[in-house]
């Protein structure tokens, strides 16, 4: 098959010389896209800013913020047969990107407007026909019923629910779900291992 892999953050851009970020390193969708690869998919990884380097026989579009993403994603869906959202995407941006850079004004508190992103997955997801997508989730507490949740509304076939404390963790551990099996736990393991694991479980050998 060939598959879409998004990973790594988005930067939202507030001017010229800053923007708004997370934690994310990119480690578990590089992880995913190189386990995809090794059983016989090809890849295209689909990545926001990180450093590393992309995975042999894997195809990297870099992208900057959630809008490009999507459009990159966009632009190959018609060509893949299924995805895997890892990137931890910004949900929301600045409403506006000064053209300048903004100037500091001494004791005085400035106010950020944010603006949503567009849900990549889910947009991806809404016409997908027969290709299956994969969809992570990360909660803190309650986050089965969560993760079920999202899982229905973004139109998902599974969907991996971790914790905070997997970002920019090398060890991680995963719930996998889907629509209608037991949850089922993978890990703690180094994220190739549970990507591995990941790969096998959902979209599973290239046949043919
Ligand atoms: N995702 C996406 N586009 C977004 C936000 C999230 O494609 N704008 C994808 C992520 O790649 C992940 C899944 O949606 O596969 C879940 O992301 P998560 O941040 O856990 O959930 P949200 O839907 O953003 O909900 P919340 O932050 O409220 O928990």
């Amino acid at each position: 098959m060939r598959l879409l892999v998004t990973a790594g953050p988005t930067r939202e851009d507030l001017d010229p010389v800053r923007f708004l970020s997370n934690r994310s390193s990119g480690r578990m969708g590089y992880a995913l896209a190189a386990a995809l690869r090794d059983l016989g998919h090809q890849v295209i990884l689909i990545s926001g800013p990180v450093e590393r380097p992309a995975p042999a026989g894997v195809e990297r579009v870099a992208v900057w913020s959630a809008r490009e993403m999507l459009a990159a994603c966009r632009r190959r869906w018609p060509e893949a047969d299924g995805l895997a959202a890892v990137a931890a995407v910004a949900d929301y941006r600045p409403a506006r990107r000064a053209r300048g850079k903004l100037k500091r004004r001494p004791g005085e508190p400035i106010r950020l407007d944010l603006v949503p992103n567009p849900d990549i997955v889910a947009t991806l997801a809404r016409r997908k026909g027969r290709r299956r997508v994969l969809g992570f989730a990360l909660e803190s507490g309650r986050g089965l019923e969560r993760a079920r949740r999202k899982l229905v509304e973004k139109n998902l076939d599974w969907i991996a629910l971790n914790g905070p404390e997997a970002q920019d963790a090398d060890q991680a551990e995963i719930l996998l779900l889907d629509a209608i099996g037991v949850p089922l736990a993978i890990g703690p393991a180094p994220k190739a291992e549970l990507a591995r694991e990941l790969a096998q479980r959902t979209f599973g050998p290239a046949v043919g």
